[in-house]
């Protein structure tokens, strides 16, 4: 059911492309047999980051500072769509595109094409869940929906990805609770809207304990908060490599009981070159085939580490062995047609993975993003705001976060109603909000414990609210009654229309770099992040205490 096709009827609906739908751990075509992915990822490299912490390529797909939206231009589209129909792919994944432009014409060559766009909608550096101080945020979430309202309108979009290893080491595994809060409200807005297209994420390869619990923990719990699509971003299938020497049967084993569709969203390891791709036939044949639906090949474009399958010059493509080889390789595989959607096990769901020392996440998720108690306590119950100039610069905003909480620490103060714990399942009252608004909320708190004008300054950055709350009562007062807006549990359903970016003074974000892709992140926000310990004065000497008022949803 997609109703926003009958909104916006742009195209014929003769020449749409039947939508894919997930049963259980299999994707059916309306006909009712198992549908593969045979894809490519198709995302031009933007500029990288010159820092060479988020350079690390891990999977070959070094950390961008800027990206092209592939999808824009129906030049490019046209001259590419002969050379994706050569390799044989019915799917591209695309990682970044800019929701402001027009799509039209990419979507519907791939479409007429027989070509679905598993579309992640997070984007390089302020766009995504920040590894190293996440949260899930209001910032975030209206991007994700804006750009989600830019391609619903689509036949050929199979899924929308939540994330691209966002988690990679054991030790941020404290981030998943904010992933899956995004996947839970993102998948809730769509089936509010009438959408069944799947909700996925993209994991890092890693040990085996790190690799299946993960995924476990992203595919548990019933259906409102699991995903519907996993992907596992893997190169350990090189050269002449087996299902046993790539590792292929022991992660296919690792999966067989996760309830959701999973597949390798990257794959096509480049050491041991020649790439034979021989990992083609294996990945459409039991046993892999039983727990995997396909992949995505990394790449077509050409990347600065050796995994483009084309060079690009002006208008003209040229294409190297690796790409025939992964072309005859699609062309021969024929899917095994054995389980169809009748004959399909039962659909299942597994429970949630006790926090240990390798998934240091709590099951008790953030709530959903409110921008509307976020805008009503910044105009309502903070004194001291961050100016408009410099809230449109994440990395102003990320430093005076920083700087601030220091400040306020040092002060009797603390920044824990803007952090969150994903470890303990704490999460501030503010820690859904903008980083724009956290950090007036720093500044308040911070000019709270010594009211005077220079206590609003910040190097030019601050400046008084046009209405303060008279003293810190009032301020409490007024935080009280925001909060009090937030529906009981913090858990609800978006609607199409308060997703609906405002253009209000929130807009901004994160300080910190955060990645899509394959890095390590470099923040050290750590003092927003919530000690879970009790809370201080925050405005002034008397009174009920704001910080009290928005210490942590448990
Ligand atoms: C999207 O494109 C518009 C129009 O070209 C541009 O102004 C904006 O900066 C782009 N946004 C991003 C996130 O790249
Ligand atoms: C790779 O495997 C194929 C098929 O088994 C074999 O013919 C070929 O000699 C092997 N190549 C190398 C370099 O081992
Ligand atoms: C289109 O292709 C040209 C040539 O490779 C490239 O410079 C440009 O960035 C591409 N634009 C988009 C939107 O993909
Ligand atoms: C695969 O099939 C496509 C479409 O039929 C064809 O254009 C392409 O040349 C084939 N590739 C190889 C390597 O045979
Ligand atoms: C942590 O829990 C997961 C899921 O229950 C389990 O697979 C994993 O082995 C555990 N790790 C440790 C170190 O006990
Ligand atoms: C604002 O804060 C940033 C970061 O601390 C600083 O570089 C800048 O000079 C401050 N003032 C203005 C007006 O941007
Ligand atoms: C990222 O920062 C830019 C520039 O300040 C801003 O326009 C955009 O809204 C921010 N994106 C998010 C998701 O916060
Ligand atoms: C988060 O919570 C965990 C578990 O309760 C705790 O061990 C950890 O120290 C907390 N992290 C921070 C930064 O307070």
């Amino acid at each position: 059911m997609r109703l926003l096709k009958w909104a916006f009827p742009l195209f014929p609906l003769i020449s749409a492309l039947p939508q894919i739908t997930r049963q259980g751990k299999y994707l059916f075509d309306p006909s009712g047999n198992r549908f593969f992915i045979k894809g490519v990822a198709y995302q031009p490299q933007g500029t990288l980051a010159t820092d060479s912490a988020s350079n690390e390529a891990n999977g070959g797909f070094p950390e961008p500072s800027s990206f092209i939206d592939p999808l824009s231009s129906a030049q490019n589209c046209t001259r590419d769509l002969p050379y994706l129909k050569q390799l044989g792919v019915n799917a591209v994944r695309v990682y970044s595109v800019n929701s402001s432009l027009n799509h039209d014409d990419c979507m519907k060559m791939f479409d007429d094409a027989g070509i679905y766009v598993l579309l992640d909608v997070s984007l390089p550096l302020n766009g995504s869940i920040d590894r190293s101080s996440p949260s899930w945020s209001t910032n975030l979430l209206n991007e994700y929906t804006t750009t989600i309202n830019a391609f619903l309108k689509y036949d050929n979009i199979l899924a929308f990805n939540i994330g691209n290893e966002v988690i990679n080491l054991v030790s941020n595994t404290n981030a998943a609770p904010y992933v899956k809060a995004a996947a839970r409200d993102i998948k809730a807005y769509l089936r509010g809207l009438g959408s069944s297209v799947l909700i996925g994420y993209s994991a890092v390869d890693g040990d085996a304990d790190f690799r299946n619990t993960l995924a476990e923990y992203m595919s548990c719990g019933d259906d409102s908060i699991s995903v519907d699509i996993y992907g596992l971003n893997n190169y350990e299938w090189c050269g002449n490599e087996t299902i046993t020497s790539s590792n292929w049967n022991t992660i296919t084993s690792g999966f067989s009981s996760l309830p959701v569709v999973t597949y390798m969203s990257e794959y096509g390891c480049i050491f041991n070159p020649p790439r034979l791709w021989t990992e083609v036939t294996a990945l459409f044949a039991s046993p892999v085939s039983d727990v995997f639906s396909g992949g995505m090949a990394f790449s077509y474009f050409p990347t600065s580490d050796g995994y483009g399958m084309v060079t690009i010059d002006g208008n003209s493509v040229t294409t190297s062995d690796d790409f025939t080889r992964l072309s005859a390789q699609y062309n021969n595989t024929k899917p095994p047609t054995s389980i169809t959607k009748s004959s399909a096990p039962a659909v299942t769901t597994i429970s949630c993975p006790s926090e240990n020392s390798t998934l240091l996440a709590s099951s008790t998720l953030p709530p959903t993003p409110d921008e509307a108690v976020c805008d009503c306590l910044n105009a309502n119950a903070f004194a001291c705001l961050v100016k408009q100039s410099s809230a449109n610069s994440p990395t102003i905003v990320g430093a005076l976060i920083d700087y601030t909480c220091s400040l306020l620490g040092a002060n009797g103060g603390s920044c824990d109603p803007i952090g969150g714990n994903g470890s303990s399942g704490m999460y501030g009252s503010l820690s859904m909000c903008s980083p724009a608004i956290k950090l007036s909320y720093a500044m308040s708190a911070y000019y709270g414990t010594n009211p005077v004008s220079t206590s609003c300054d910040f190097a030019g950055n601050a400046t008084l609210s046009p209405h303060p709350p008279n003293t810190a009562q009032d301020a409490s007062t007024a935080a009280q009654s925001c909060l009090a807006q937030q529906p009981s549990g913090g858990v609800y359903t978006i609607s199409a229309s308060s997703s609906v970016p405002t253009g209000s003074t929130t807009a901004s974000g994160s300080g910190s770099s955060s990645t899509p892709s394959s890095s390590s992140g470099s923040s050290s926000s750590s003092a927003i992040r919530s000690s879970g310990t009790g809370w201080t004065v925050l405005f002034g000497l008397t009174g009920v205490l704001l910080g009290v008022v928005l210490g942590v949803r448990m």
